[in-house]
């Protein structure tokens, strides 16, 4: 079966709104290939302005987290609810500086999983093993644990709604990029392991992202591999020229 690319920028806490807006606005003009689709994913406070500036396209507007509460005494945290107003189809949870710099676990991530799929919004849930994980040679096992943990309880009707991005820890914001194969090899395993949670079908469908310095000149030959079906980005994202040339990695 032939899945869909989904090319998402994850602008992490970089732009002020007002610059937001104007690279929204470009994004908006940039050409994607055929059933590629794209993704901005700016700060909470830079929701609004890109918003506005995307109107009536055909970018899918994200957050790159949410509380794991609909509402209430949470000092500091955004509710899926306020989200969803601002027009916020989809959220990143489980990215790798969510759990290594503020400590999130695979059953907070689940939580958040289950209250933005239970709100209608499309989730991208994050996995990926660090350095000394892929040195002890526990990819497999740390990627299959994250994925059995933050998708608990996920129905398969909901897994329609799941995209996963394979970021290796080691090589997000170092320019170091897992090799096409080796990214190959671990969405592979991820892949099987979807199966074997849900069925070969959900496993066919289900798209899983690549993500760790993606750039124009690495974007195709990531993309050309059988399992890779788009890539999270967050450096080459903050620049409308080199996102356009991984936006438009297949024209
Ligand atoms: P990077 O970040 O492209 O800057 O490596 C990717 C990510 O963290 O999603």
């Amino acid at each position: 079966m032939e899945r869909s690319y989904l090319i998402a920028g994850n602008w992490k806490m970089n732009k002020t709104p007002s610059e937001a807006r104007v690279l929204a606005a470009a994004v908006t003009k940039m050409k994607c290939g055929a059933n590629t689709r794209k993704m901005i994913a700016p700060s909470f406070v830079c929701l609004p302005a890109a918003a506005e500036a995307i109107k009536g396209s055909d970018v899918i507007l994200a957050a790159q987290n949410m509380a794991a509460f609909e509402s209430g005494a949470h000092t500091g945290e955004t509710s899926v609810l306020m989200l969803k107003e601002l027009g916020v189809r989809a959220v990143i949870l489980g990215h790798s500086e969510r759990r290594h710099v503020y400590g999130e676990r695979d059953a907070l991530i689940n939580e958040k999983v289950k209250l933005a799929l239970a709100h209608g919004l499309d989730v991208i849930l994050c996995i990926g093993e660090t350095l000394k994980e892929r040195e002890q040679g526990r990819v497999n096992d740390v990627c299959f644990g994250q994925l059995e943990g933050g998708l608990a309880g996920v129905s398969m009707e909901q897994m329609a709604r799941v995209v996963i991005a394979y970021e290796p820890v080691w090589a997000i914001g170092t320019g170091k990029t897992a090799t096409p194969e080796d990214a190959q090899a671990v969405h592979a395993a991820c892949r099987g392991k979807l199966a074997a949670l849900y069925s070969k079908k959900i496993a066919e469908c289900t798209l899983i992202q690549y993500g760790g310095s993606v750039k124009p000149d690495n974007a195709a030959q990531l993309m050309a591999q059988p399992d890779i079906d788009g890539a999270l980005v967050g450096g080459a994202a903050l620049d409308a020229e080199s996102f356009a040339g991984i936006a438009g990695f297949n024209i």
